[in-house]
């Protein structure tokens, strides 16, 4: 039977081809294809935090009433709290099911067929994702050697069709900030700009008390690094007022699940404590960053972020993966355009710094 046989003829053509999102494998499903038991898997594939969430999570989730109620969908007291973290009045503030829910959702709200969205590559395959799921086209600028943003060239890469700039700040997998002189200049371009701070908490650099005085800028966050809480996914955006109301418009309802609400609170009220761990996880980068240094076959990129991008000078990236994982250290490779032959490293605690080090020695080059 042929495509326009089958089902495929009711589904949308522009999706029949459609190659998805390839997402991280879960350790469960390693068990017997590593050289360590699942429990012992050192994960450094998913830049999430290698400390958990803060304890008061796991007390308030074991008592968590109101499972069985539908969370607001409105989201008051979620978005309230968030007013208290951001500094930023409640009005401008959406939450979503993780970062990721809002980036689809801004780009549903302004893609539909046909229109053009500038990414600055290489970066987050997700606007990749939503922005082909909208029908829309990515146009890419490519960063310079050093993955700094070519503002000129974003400018250049303008047309009439352009409807959206994304731009992750730190970006990954790379780690680069992006100065705020250069994102100002993305912002007098107009055009809505969507900057993604997914990894704040380890640069210290915001854009989020530009956006009361924008009209066009959007930034989001997440709770899945910093406060480690990737599995329960919450994250929130920072918008003009007007585009607050339209995404919570066209959100899906009860978006926001209760527990998530309650990590929120429990986190907030831990967040020194958290905070503590980021820092921990910045000198953590430190020492990790020095180590690969010494190895002449890896050439680590700086990083504001909790990962470290490596050029791999001699052998394989996906072979590297490969050997890592045999022996159950989990890391992310790339070896498409524009990025040829990297590797990443999520930083961990120190011993996993020091088991990866390790086997990278044994491996070598
Ligand atoms: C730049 C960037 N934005 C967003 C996300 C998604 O975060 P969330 O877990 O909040 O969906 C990630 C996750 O890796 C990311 O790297």
């Amino acid at each position: 039977m042929t495509p326009s046989e089958g089902i495929e003829r009711f589904i949308r053509p522009d999706l029949i081809t459609f190659g998805g999102y390839s997402a991280r494998k879960s350790p469960e499903t390693l068990g017997g294809k590593v050289e360590v038991p699942v429990e012992n898997i050192i994960k450094l594939d998913a830049n999430e935090n290698p400390y958990g969430c803060s304890p008061r999570v796991n007390q308030a989730l074991a008592t968590c009433p109101d499972l069985n109620i539908y969370p607001d969908n409105g989201q008051t007291r979620l978005r309230k709290l968030l007013e208290g973290y951001t500094g930023v009045d409640a009005k401008h503030i959406v939450a979503g099911s993780g970062s990721n829910q809002l980036i689809d959702l801004v780009l549903r709200l302004f893609i539909s067929k046909g229109d053009e969205v500038i990414n600055c590559v290489p970066t987050f395959g997700i606007y990749r994702f939503s922005t082909e799921l909208c029908g829309g086209t990515l146009v890419e600028v490519p960063r310079d050697e050093n993955f700094a943003v070519n503002v000129s060239a974003i400018k250049a890469a303008i047309s009439e069709k352009t409807k959206m700039i994304i731009l992750a700040n730190p970006n990954n997998p790379t780690g680069t900030i992006t100065p705020r002189q250069d994102i100002l200049e993305l912002i007098d371009t107009r055009l809505p700009v969507l900057v993604d701070e997914a990894y704040y908490e380890f640069s210290g650099e915001s854009v989020v008390p530009l956006v009361s005085q924008y009209r066009n800028l959007m930034v989001l966050r997440t709770f899945s690094k910093w406060a480690g809480l990737a599995g329960l996914r919450v994250g929130y955006g920072l918008f003009p007022p007007k585009i607050a109301d339209y995404l919570l418009r066209i959100k899906i309802p009860y978006n926001v699940n209760v527990a998530a609400l309650v990590a929120v609170e429990e986190s907030l009220k831990d967040a020194d404590y958290l905070m503590g761990r980021v820092k921990a996880i910045i000198a953590e980068r430190g020492r990790l960053f020095g180590e690969l240094k010494r190895m002449r076959w890896l050439t680590p990129f700086p990083s504001q972020a909790n990962f470290i991008l490596c050029l791999v000078l001699s052998g394989e990236a996906k072979e590297l993966r490969q050997k890592l994982q045999d022996k159950g250290i989990l890391v992310r490779y790339f070896d498409e355009p524009p990025l040829r032959n990297f590797i990443r490293f999520s930083v961990g605690k120190p011993e996993h710094t020091d088991a990866l080090i390790k086997a990278l020695q044994k491996i070598g080059g």
